[in-house]
């Protein structure tokens, strides 16, 4: 089965709560559970984690990195600057696609820059709740593909 890989970096377990303005009213559990029912139409798992850490995410990385064959990531503001997360995520052999609830580009100007999109086939970026539904359908359409 055909397994996805979903990390949510800093402050994301708080989302619903969080900025609602900028990040809207919807939860990580609803978000998840979006993905988790779009991914079983494809007969798709998806295997969710959240982590305030760095570390903890690159620990993670490491151990799952085996059993995945894709990986949905929105690093919050390690975006910006988590280079040893960005070393973890280059280290993989699989496509990484990079998601962002608000569009990083319209914000403050140190957040434009994304470290980790550099080694993502790309980013989605704006679109709430819905970035992670198309980025998951972008992962659909690379591992169809290949
Ligand atoms: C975010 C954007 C980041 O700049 C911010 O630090 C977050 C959330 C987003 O999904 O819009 O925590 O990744």
């Amino acid at each position: 089965m055909t397994s996805i890989l979903v990390i949510h970096g800093p402050n994301l377990a708080r989302l619903g709560q969080r900025q609602p303005e900028i990040y809207g009213t919807t939860t990580l559990a609803e978000i998840n559970a979006s993905l988790a029912s779009a991914a079983a139409e494809w007969g798709w798992e998806i295997r969710s984690f959240q982590s305030n850490s760095e570390g903890a995410i690159i620990d993670m990385i490491e151990e799952r990195a085996r059993e995945t064959d894709g990986v949905l990531v929105n690093p919050g503001a390690l975006t910006h600057y988590g280079l040893a997360l960005r070393d973890a995520l280059a280290a993989l052999a699989v496509p990484i696609v990079e998601v962002h609830l608000s569009n990083i580009h319209a914000r403050e100007p140190w957040r434009h820059a994304s470290v980790t999109a550099e080694v993502a086939r790309g980013l989605i970026a704006g679109f709430g709740w819905r970035s992670y539904v198309l980025g998951l359908e972008a992962l659909h359409g690379i591992l169809s593909e290949s």
